[in-house]
């Protein structure tokens, strides 16, 4: 599946935009502010039902103005919409014409992932975003995740209400409930764990593909770690009852499966420690097309991946690099550019029409046309002579 239109009205500062993509390759070019990131989150949007820039929702409407919407159709046809009223509050979802009120409807039916210039810094600052992409890539792989994280967290929340309970009325009642809830996170961590596991030795493996033309200096020497959310070599129920009253005192759950993190090792060092900013970069899309090509493979929704502003820490040669590895890529494109002149490794002959480009200025699009380009002119010149 792949975007084949995109229309915004009232979105940040992109008003009654309407773009048609091409099912494989897209450029967009524009100045600072002209609504690169906008267009792109504008997508995002629509498959996340979140901003990747704020969680505010309120502020993706364009100033003024107290609604925003969001639509697009597939190549199948099909039309997925979403509207948000800032007065009422109120978000509406359609996909066919029929209405929705959850959010996570959207992910189900279109699989979208971003690289952004500071993607890599979130993704090797800390845990959390390592755990959401991850967890992205398991929601449309494996087909269990979905409800059984669902009952997780459920679960999760309970007990952790137990263990706040604690700190106030110690009481028989409230220890046999949390020895209750704590004997199902165990069994449902315990569940969750063991897919993320082979969730990640699955990846690991696409993985080294897509380093091997991104970062062949790399190639053989990178390992992965997951650590499950406690200690590796003890049993989860030993770790919670040795650690009850620092669970106590911190008044939530310290180990289980949503503590999980996975420690990508260069010759067993971390591999943010030995690597630049380009290359953590280039390791971050190695990492992202392992991804969105595991899930072309094993799901019918194809994903669509964004990549905003490509030029961003990356020279020439690692331009071109990924240039070769978007083209082995199974899954529609969409690259935002400051200059075009950075797009010069991706482009290829002047007549490819492997893509579209388009030029964005003040929140307005317009495509460039292959007949636009020097290169075109120059080849009609030489047809007339
Ligand atoms: N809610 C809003 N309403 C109207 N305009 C907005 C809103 N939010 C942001 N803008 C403006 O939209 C413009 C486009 O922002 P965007 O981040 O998409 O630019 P960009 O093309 O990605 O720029 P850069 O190359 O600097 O990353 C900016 O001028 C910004 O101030
Ligand atoms: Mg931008």
């Amino acid at each position: 599946m792949s975007v084949a239109k995109l229309i915004t009205k009232n979105f940040r500062n992109l008003d009654g935009l309407s773009i048609d993509f091409h099912p494989q390759l897209n450029f967009i070019v524009g100045d600072n502010g002209s609504g690169k990131s906008s267009l792109l989150e504008a997508l995002f949007f629509l498959g996340h039902g979140k901003s990747f820039r704020t969680s505010k929702v309120d502020s993706l409407a364009c100033h003024e103005t107290e609604s925003f919407v969001v639509s697009v159709k597939d190549s199948n046809e099909r039309q997925l919409g979403l509207s948000r009223n800032i007065n009422s509050g109120l978000t509406t979802i359609k996909i066919d014409g029929q209405r929705y009120s959850r959010l996570s409807v959207l992910a189900k039916n279109i699989a979208i992932q971003i690289v952004t210039p500071e993607s890599f810094k979130l993704f090797f600052g800390g845990p959390k975003e390592r755990r959401r992409f991850i967890d992205l890539g398991m929601f449309h792989v494996k087909h269990d995740f979905s409800t059984l994280w669902k009952s997780f967290n459920r679960v999760l929340k309970q007990r952790n209400a137990c263990i706040r309970l604690d700190n106030i009325t110690s009481n028989v009642n409230n220890n046999s409930m949390l020895s209750y809830w704590t004997e199902q996170f165990c069994q449902l961590s315990i569940e969750v764990s063991a897919l993320r596991a082979a969730y990640v030795s699955e990846i690991i493996l696409e993985l080294n593909c897509w380093l091997a033309i991104l970062l062949p200096s790399l190639d053989e020497r990178v390992t992965v770690q997951y650590l499950q959310g406690w200690p590796q070599k003890k049993s989860l129920i030993d770790v919670l009852i040795s650690n009850q009253e620092r669970e106590a005192s911190f008044g939530y759950s310290l180990y289980g499966a949503h503590k999980f993190d996975v420690k990508f090792l260069l010759d067993n060092k971390t591999i943010e420690t030995q690597l630049s900013r380009g290359q953590q970069k280039l390791f971050l899309l190695a990492l992202t097309f392992a991804q969105a090509n595991f899930i072309a493979r094993v799901k019918l929704v194809k994903p669509i991946l964004l990549i905003d502003d490509i030029g961003a820490e990356l020279d020439i040669n690692s331009r071109t690099a990924l240039s070769k590895a978007i083209e082995k890529l199974d899954c529609q494109v969409i690259i935002t550019a400051i200059e075009s002149s950075v797009l010069q490794p991706f482009l290829g002959v002047c007549d490819d029409r492997k893509h579209s480009m388009f030029h964005v200025k003040h929140g307005k699009v317009s495509e460039i046309y292959p007949d636009d380009s020097e290169c075109n002119k120059s080849e009609k010149a030489m047809n007339v002579e």
